[in-house]
């Protein structure tokens, strides 16, 4: 591996738009980890295997936080609730926050969520309208987890219309667009924040404002700023697109859809290949080395800016028997869509049981439904970061 990984470092946004995932195939050919340039200007390692990508996830030596490692330039571009939320933080302020979050997503209370989970599923499909061409994505993938997240968080229904635009906004990496989803985003959580102070509700929101069982001091309102963006992003955004992908996933592939309906407890082994294949994020949050670490024949120096490309280590051809290709049957190595270590992805087992509910639905109620647009032809979302359908235009007769 040298740095000539592409022919200028620029090529990486590039070669991502133009071929994801045979990028990655060719990746995987020339080594583990590549020096790239981003689409925002930044110099950065690219890391791709899957056994350098699971090594370094949890590698303390690779912090989030800019400040946390000396020499480290550069600027995250997101709103600053999001920089200093969870997802940016180094022990001992990370520890404190994931406490908060681990039991506000723990899987007994994912349990108690599920029944509402499949009447919202349910009540969906039932209401697709039938005979005529309607985006899924608008009509079933993104109400769905934003329903749920709303009511964990006690967000009323009639305050809930700006959530996904305002969303779709910050993730849009474009800095204008970024900056007024993100200006609005903040008024309607302060507004939220003093609705709760003075009603405070049996909801997550009203739970994270009081003093903590056991005493410790209350989350303070910018601390609290930062849990609200990133559960309502975490938990609407990539939910969304899982459901979505899965969805076009499989009505792309009939004899899948036959096996899944034939089968369906190979399901949660689906919701696993497809959170691989398409859920996993090009790269996880930007990381900065504190000190120099040695991959393959390179040198991450101090302050480097550090990718770790999770989707191609869930498609290396060294840990995946069909790297490209969904396998419902048999071993085919584990995946790392939900990150490891410290930072592990708390809404995993939401996401899971959103996507499980969403393709059983969809098999028992809505068996006859297609796509209205050959696959090659649907609006995909990409960028070095996600790819996801934008638009998914299916029709149930
Ligand atoms: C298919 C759906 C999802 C995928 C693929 C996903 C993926 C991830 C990944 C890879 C990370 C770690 C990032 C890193 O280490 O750089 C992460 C972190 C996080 N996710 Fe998710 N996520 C999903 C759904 C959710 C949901 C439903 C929620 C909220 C309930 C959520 C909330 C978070 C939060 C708060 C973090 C930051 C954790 C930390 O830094 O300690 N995610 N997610």
């Amino acid at each position: 591996m040298t740095s000539e990984t592409f022919a200028s470092p620029e090529d990486l946004n590039t070669a991502f738009l133009v071929d994801q995932y045979g990028t990655y195939e060719r990746l995987h050919k020339i080594g583990p980890i590549h020096r790239v340039k981003t689409s925002d200007g930044v110099h950065a390692w690219f890391v791709t295997s899957y056994a350098e990508v699971r090594r370094l996830i949890g590698d303390r030596r690779l912090v989030r936080r800019r400040t946390d490692a000396e020499g480290a330039h550069y600027a995250l571009p997101a709103p600053p609730p999001l920089t200093s939320s969870v997802l940016c933080q180094d022990p001992p302020a990370h520890t404190r926050l994931r406490k908060h979050m681990n039991k506000a997503f723990s899987v007994a209370r994912v349990d108690a969520m599920t029944p509402r989970i499949q009447e919202v599923a349910t009540g969906l499909a039932d209401d697709l309208e039938r005979g005529t061409v309607v985006d899924f994505m608008a009509e079933f993938a993104a109400p769905l987890p934003i329903t749920v997240i709303a009511e964990v968080l006690g967000i009323p229904e009639t305050d809930r219309h700006g959530l996904r635009t305002w969303g779709d906004q910050i993730l849009s990496m474009d800095p204008a667009q970024m900056q007024q989803g993100g200006a609005q985003m903040n008024q309607f959580l302060m507004a939220l924040m003093a609705e709760k102070r003075a009603n405070p509700g049996d909801d997550i929101w009203s739970e994270w404002m009081a003093t903590p069982d056991g005493g410790g001091a209350p989350l303070s309102t910018e601390e609290l700023l930062g849990m609200g963006y990133i559960v309502l992003l975490g938990g609407y955004d990539p939910s969304a697109r899982a459901i979505g992908s899965c969805v076009l996933a499989l009505l792309s592939d009939p004899a899948k859809m036959e096996l899944l309906r034939d089968n369906m407890e190979l399901i949660p082994r689906a919701v696993e290949e497809f959170l691989r294949l398409y859920s996993s994020n090009h790269s996880a949050t930007p990381r900065f080395a504190t000190e120099s670490i040695d991959v393959a024949e390179v040198t991450i120096e101090a302050g480097d800016v550090v990718l770790l490309s999770i989707a191609a280590a869930d498609r290396d051809p060294a840990q995946f028997g069909t790297p490209n290709a969904a396998e419902f049957e048999g071993p085919n190595g584990r995946h790392i869509a939900f990150g490891l270590g410290p930072h592990y992805c708390p809404g995993a087992e939401l996401s899971r049981r959103q996507v499980a509910i969403s393709l059983e639905t969809i098999i028992r109620r809505l068996p006859d439904l297609r796509l209205a647009a050959p696959p090659a032809d649907i609006d995909l979302r990409e960028s070095y970061f996600i790819r996801t359908p934008n638009v998914l235009p299916v029709i149930c007769p």
